[in-house]
């Protein structure tokens, strides 16, 4: 599904990614985690062709990503590849719905067909009652499970989430957290998980130590 090999990316003199090889296989739900610095935000920008590295090769369903281009390499992964935030990230001028057809809307989707897609999906996440809301009248809980269908919406191969419950309290947090595995039991989605949360890492099947730019080691959870 997603292979990485000899990833390696700096920022001037810093050096961010010191050589990553990873796989992620689909319908796993791989958690990311280190301290602070270790380049856990780089990676997943670069897993998420939002940045480049210096060296390596991306592998995203049988796509070498670092060979497409600008205009290719944006309808690519506006349709292969999910994001969700540790803020929303959602256009606050626009509603629930209009936010979650945006995607399709970039895809070629009509607009009625895009506003349909969007309601059901807001409906299956159980926000058929907010789909006219903005944002801001949205709950922190309610506004992750917007972005949540946002990054659903085209069917991507892999869904990347940046610490998505580092800004909710806990019920929105464990609520967040059982939505990521129930999508992944009902439609197979894959999830690679940037998290501080013990919890979340502990339930997911393989958690990715990284330290300092390198992968220091790697556990699966048995348990799960
Ligand atoms: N665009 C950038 N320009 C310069 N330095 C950066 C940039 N992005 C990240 N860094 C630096 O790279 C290191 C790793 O950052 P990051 O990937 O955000 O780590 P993490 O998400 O694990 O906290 C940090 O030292 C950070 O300051
Ligand atoms: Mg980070």
């Amino acid at each position: 599904m997603i292979q990485l090999e000899g990833i390696t990316k700096s920022f001037g003199s810093l050096q961010v990614l010191k050589g990553i090889d990873l796989t992620i296989n689909k319908g796993e739900v791989v958690s990311i985690v280190g301290p602070s610095g270790a380049g856990k935000t780089t990676l997943l920008q670069i897993m998420g062709t939002l940045d480049k590295p210096d060296a390596g090769r991306i592998v995203l369903n049988g796509v070498e990503v670092n060979r497409l281009k600008d205009k290719g390499l944006a309808a690519f992964r506006n349709k292969e590849i999910g994001f969700v935030f540790q803020f929303h990230q959602l256009l606050p001028e626009f509603t629930a719905e209009e936010n979650v057809m945006i995607p399709l809307l970039i895809q070629g989707v009509s607009g009625k067909s895009a506003r349909r897609e969007a309601e059901e999906m807001l409906s299956f996440l159980g926000l058929g009652e907010r789909a006219l809301h903005k944002p801001a009248q949205l709950s922190g809980g309610e506004k992750q499970r917007v972005a949540v269908a946002r990054a659903l919406i085209n069917h991507p191969s892999v869904v990347l989430a940046d610490e998505p419950s580092g800004s909710l309290d806990t019920q929105n947090k464990e609520e967040l957290h059982r939505l990521f595995f129930e999508l992944r039991d009902k439609l197979g989605q894959t999830f690679v998980i940037v998290t501080h949360d013990e919890a979340l890492a502990s339930q997911t099947d393989r958690t990715i130590h990284l330290v300092d730019g390198k992968i220091s080691g790697e556990s699966a959870n048995p348990f799960r």
